[in-house]
């Protein structure tokens, strides 16, 4: 399996799993229609590894020229993180999120099959989780995501499933992220949000650059050991060393499989803001303000499955998440 197509391939983790890649001697086909990324991400991608890349501006819901990808590339395998992503726009837009999410992987799906490529490492969600009574997580925990994104990743794992079920030849891998932070080690590709960022860690970061003016933390009576919301943040580098396993893994043991990538340990917001003041020197101003529609108290993994099946361990802890990340703002205060 030398082949990759990576969808997603210019977003924040695609382009880091380009590198891998790369670097690990795959050849990488890009796919992506740039809605949430700039191509010059992959210029970063080819001066980190030395090594090039093709890349096709295709949007998977356009049947025709996803088609024409097929046909014109040896593709061994499938690594699929096109997809939007923000939990508040899939409230107000679901179907958007139905139609690019679901119907993207459909067509991606239809055109594996038809050219009887059947390796495929699927980025799903902690989110299909949803509000969790047991932790840490672990795979087995039902499902029940709160939110339209969620229900897109969900929906995409059982067609997966599906198919897995009616063509036992399909290797399938579902990766499911918690909180993916950091960037390469180089400072040159990074999380690049449009606008103000979402998440918590771009948006320290900003505020720790002086972009934005405070933090908003958003409420402090929660049940957690100091009332702020506690999460389970993983380096992006860790992420991606992930998905080069599960890609061996198709190899060495197909069939379906699926796996909670995090890190197994839980840091709350005010831990967050203290580990990246104490590291940038920076101070973050915040101010307590209500919850946030959706958000849950606390979701950490258990991600014994993946270490002892995959052979998988992370290397970066809280500190590397946060000196990643300021280096990256540091040294691209704009973005691309
Ligand atoms: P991202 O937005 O940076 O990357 C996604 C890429 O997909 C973008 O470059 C975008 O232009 C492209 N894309 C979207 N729809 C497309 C379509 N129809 N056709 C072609 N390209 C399309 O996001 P990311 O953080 O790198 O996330 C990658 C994947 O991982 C997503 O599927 C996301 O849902 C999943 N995920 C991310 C997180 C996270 O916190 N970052 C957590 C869990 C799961
Ligand atoms: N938070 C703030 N202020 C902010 C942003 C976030 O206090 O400005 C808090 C949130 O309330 C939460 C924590 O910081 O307690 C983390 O929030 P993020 O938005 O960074 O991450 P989420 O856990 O809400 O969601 C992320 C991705 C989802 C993904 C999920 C998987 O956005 O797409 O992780 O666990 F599904």
């Amino acid at each position: 399996m030398k082949n990759i197509l990576v969808t997603g391939g210019a977003g924040y983790i695609g382009s880091h799993i380009c590198v891998a890649l790369l670097n690990a001697d795959y050849k990488v086909l890009v796919l992506d229609n740039l809605s949430n990324s700039k191509v010059a991400v992959l210029e970063r991608v080819k001066e980190i590894t030395g090594r090039s890349l093709q890349f096709v501006k295709v949007d998977l819901l356009d049947t025709q020229k996803t088609a024409a990808v097929f046909e014109e590339n040896s593709i061994d395998a499938v690594i699929h993180l096109a997809g939007l992503k923000a939990v508040g726009e899939s409230n107000k837009l679901p179907l958007h999120y139905y139609r690019n999410n679901v119907v993207g992987t459909l067509n991606l799906c239809e055109r594996m099959a038809k050219h009887n490529i059947k390796n495929i490492v699927f980025s799903s969600s902690a989110t299909v989780y949803g509000e969790q009574q047991v932790l840490p997580i672990k795979e087995s925990a039902a499902t029940s995501p709160t939110n339209p994104y969620g229900r897109t990743k969900l929906i995409i794992e059982n067609m997966l499933r599906d198919i897995y079920n009616a063509d036992p030849d399909w290797n399938i891998s579902i990766l499911r992220y918690f909180n993916p932070v950091g960037a390469h080690k180089s400072g040159k590709i990074g999380e690049n949000p449009r606008g103000i960022p979402n998440n918590l860690m771009p948006y320290i970061a900003q505020v720790a650059a002086g972009r934005i003016e405070r933090l908003c933390i958003y409420g402090n009576d929660y049940p957690t050991a100091d009332g702020t919301g506690v999460r389970d943040y993983i380096h992006v580098l860790d992420l991606v060393a992930g998905h080069i396993k599960a890609l061996q893994k198709l190899v060495e043991r197909p069939g379906i499989m699926n796996h909670n990538l995090g890190t197994g340990a839980g840091y709350s917001v005010l831990e967050i803001i203290a580990a990246f003041e104490a590291i940038t020197g920076k101070k973050i101003p915040c101010e307590i303000v209500g919850r946030r529609e959706g958000d849950v108290a606390i979701v950490y993994a258990d991600c014994s499955l993946a270490k002892r099946e995959l052979a998988w361990s992370v290397d970066n802890g809280m500190r590397e998440m946060c000196e990643d990340v300021w280096r990256w703002q540091m040294q691209n205060p704009t973005g691309y």
